[in-house]
């Protein structure tokens, strides 16, 4: 029986995803290498410093930077972030996550986060929801990121809950993986083809429709 939602933050609840882009972008210019929106959808769900080496390896500039460099570099890219996430507030919450999270209190979900992002709390303060969620996984203490199961595992668990007994909401391929990988139902919002291997996708959070879903689930 479901019992739990375990969300992903940037680009399910908020549409942070497209500032993490242009904060990178902005970076990758001061570096040299130029990245696209195509070449961006890799960085989805994947830790900072994990984006900034696969975008290194893109520009073919891997063995350039010492550690220490790279440390400077994703502090610089996250300053730029933060400078881009200041005004965010509840109007920011991506069209109907409101009524969709309205739905699963109703119904006496538990609600976990599971976003790679060291910002997230800090974000669920700005738009208004760090009340409604019963627990948050730290992803300074995780050894693995996504597509590693590990983050939705220790969702669940945090919840007191099994993977079974839990939902998983992502907008990036490796999300997806990860809770597919973590025994969980998964749901997907973006395009059909990122979303491939969704349980269930959704083209925007105004479907995340809670009845249809857990329907789905329980017949899994
Ligand atoms: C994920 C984003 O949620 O968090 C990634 O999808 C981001 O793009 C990652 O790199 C880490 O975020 P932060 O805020 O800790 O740099
Ligand atoms: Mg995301």
């Amino acid at each position: 029986m479901i019992k739990g939602f375990v969300f992903d933050l940037d680009g399910v609840l908020t549409d942070t995803a497209e500032y993490h882009y242009l904060a990178w972008q902005e970076l990758g210019e001061k570096i040299g290498i130029s990245i696209d929106r195509v070449f961006n959808e890799q960085l989805k769900g994947i830790s900072r410093m994990d984006s900034l080496d696969r975008i290194l390896a893109y520009g073919n500039k891997s063995m350039i930077y010492s550690k220490e460099e790279k440390i400077r570099l994703a502090d610089e890219k996250n300053e730029e972030y933060k400078k881009l996430i200041t005004k965010i507030s509840s109007r920011d919450l991506l069209p109907g996550i409101k009524e969709f999270m309205a739905d699963l209190k109703q119904a006496d979900m538990k609600i976990a986060l599971a976003s790679a992002s060291k910002n997230g709390p800090d974000i669920l303060n700005q738009l208004g929801i760090a009340g409604l969620f019963d627990t948050i996984v730290d992803p300074a203490a995780l050894t693995h990121g996504k597509p590693d199961p590990e983050i939705f595992i220790k969702g669940a668990k945090q919840l007191g809950l099994s993977p079974k007994e839990c939902i998983g909401v992502e907008d990036a391929e490796a999300g997806i993986q990860s809770i597919n990988a973590a025994g969980m139902f998964s749901v997907g919002v973006g395009t059909q083809e990122s979303m491939k291997l969704a349980d269930v996708f959704v083209s925007n959070t105004t479907q995340l429709d809670f009845v249809a879903i857990l329907n789905k689930a329980q017949k899994k």
